[in-house]
């Protein structure tokens, strides 16, 4: 930081925020794979023009993947994570969708404030389960979690 403030602005991604968003999840240790295609429904926290946080939604009929939700560690603890998810479930909602799930190693005491469930992975939606994210990018040890969108 250099002293001066600088205010977080919030923003969909850009096709040109690619290489930041990517350098953020290597930074975050999330998976980079499918990240390109999520870009037009990902929502971005930028610091002036740096771009600090996102979160990615992959909609898959009535149903979307919440992924890619990382903030850098010196931004962290100042409900920067909390407006990101918040507005992606409020898109989510404003499209009908049904359920958002999602896939985590490192959060699933995080998410739960929002209303997710962790689930057995057997319990996630077909069309969930046929995704990069499920199939290639997430291990298996990665915990599911789900939203049903009526209930909030
Ligand atoms: C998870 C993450 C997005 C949260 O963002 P954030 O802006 O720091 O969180 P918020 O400010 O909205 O919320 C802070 C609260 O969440 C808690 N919290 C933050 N990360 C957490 C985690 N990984 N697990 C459990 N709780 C967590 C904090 O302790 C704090 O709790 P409090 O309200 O009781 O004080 C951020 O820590 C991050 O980028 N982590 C690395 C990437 C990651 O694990 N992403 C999730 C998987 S997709």
């Amino acid at each position: 930081m250099d002293g001066k403030e600088h205010t977080v602005t919030f923003a969909w991604a850009q096709l040109t925020d690619l290489p930041a968003v990517l350098s953020l999840l290597s930074a975050c240790s999330l998976p980079a794979e499918g990240a390109d295609a999520v870009i037009p429904t990902m929502l971005v926290a930028r610091e002036g023009k740096r771009l600090i946080g996102c979160a990615g939604l992959e909609v898959y009929g009535m149903v979307a993947l919440l992924r890619s939700v990382a903030l850098y560690p010196a931004y962290r603890d100042q409900q920067l994570g909390q407006h990101l998810v918040q507005a992606m479930l409020a898109h989510a909602k404003q499209l009908g969708l049904l359920e958002v799930y999602l896939l985590t190693e490192t959060a699933s005491n995080y998410f739960p404030r929002f209303g997710f469930r962790m689930i057995n992975r057997a319990a996630v939606a077909p069309a969930i389960q046929l995704s990069v994210e499920w199939t290639r990018a997430c291990p298996v040890s990665a915990q599911a979690m789900v939203l049903h969108l009526d209930a909030v």
